[in-house]
């Protein structure tokens, strides 16, 4: 752990109603009681979600962030579409962009740096997700493929201080596998190399519980986590907070 704050991002995917707001008392009442500075926890709920999660938070320290944007800035006739500005306006302060599940949808490099692009100029912090898929891992093409991911996601973006990258290998997303210590060691140090910024923060994501958070808090140059199922259990998610900080 490098930075200042570690991080726990919460995507719940699509997952949540108004219900499920209820559940993060919890979560709002052990946030009261860390340390100023310690940790940087935020939620990426559902779009339906954004508006009311962020009203309820609004006294706490926890920060809401979306999962995924529109790459216009301005309106326009996109059906079904948000941009960073709306998203922005409800009280979003990051966005996830190019998890893997989006890019199954057909996000590729040049719609993820557009999208990007997009959300620093409506004022949004990135959290920018890049990994490799099973097939790539197993031909051997998994630097070379975080190497293009970052070189073309961020293509002409000189200010990378509102990027935060996850690094959330594709095989190891739902899948209750993580990669091995030094294979994910040597992940992060070539990430961190083509960023070419030593203070960029780099998060984990993909299969994150507290089974395996030991190991991977352990890990040099990992800044946080972006959690998906786990995060949608209070107790689970806090107990994986606990035995990072501990
Ligand atoms: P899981 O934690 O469910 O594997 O999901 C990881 C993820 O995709 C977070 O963005």
């Amino acid at each position: 752990m490098t930075n200042k704050y570690i991080y726990f991002i919460a995507n719940w995917k699509m997952f949540g109603d108004l219900t499920t707001l209820n559940s993060l008392d919890k979560v709002i009442k052990f946030s009261k009681n860390i340390k100023k500075n310690k940790i940087k926890l935020i939620y990426c709920p559902p779009s339906t979600l954004i508006s009311s999660l962020s009203k309820r938070l609004k006294k706490t320290k926890i920060e809401v962030g979306a999962q995924n944007c529109h790459q216009s800035f301005d309106n326009g006739p996109y059906t079904g579409q948000l941009n960073s500005r709306m998203l922005k306006s409800v009280g979003t302060k990051y966005v996830i962009i190019g998890h893997s599940e989006n890019r199954q949808l057909g996000d590729n490099d040049k719609l993820i740096n557009l999208k990007i692009k997009s959300a620093i100029r409506a004022g949004l912090k990135v959290i920018f997700c890049i990994g490799e898929t099973l097939k790539q891992k197993k031909n051997k093409k998994t630097y070379k493929v975080l190497a293009d991911q970052i070189r073309n996601g961020l293509k002409s973006i000189n200010n990378k201080s509102n990027i935060i990258i996850a690094y959330e290998p594709v095989w190891s997303i739902g899948s209750g596998l993580i990669p091995k210590s030094d294979e994910l060691t040597k992940s992060i140090a070539h990430i961190k190399s083509q960023l070419g910024s030593k203070s960029s923060k780099i998060l984990y994501g993909g299969s994150v519980n507290s089974n395996n958070i030991d190991k991977l808090k352990i890990i040099a140059g990992i800044d946080g986590f972006l959690i998906g199922g786990a995060s949608q259990n209070s107790n689970k998610f806090i107990d994986i907070i606990k035995k990072t900080i501990n």
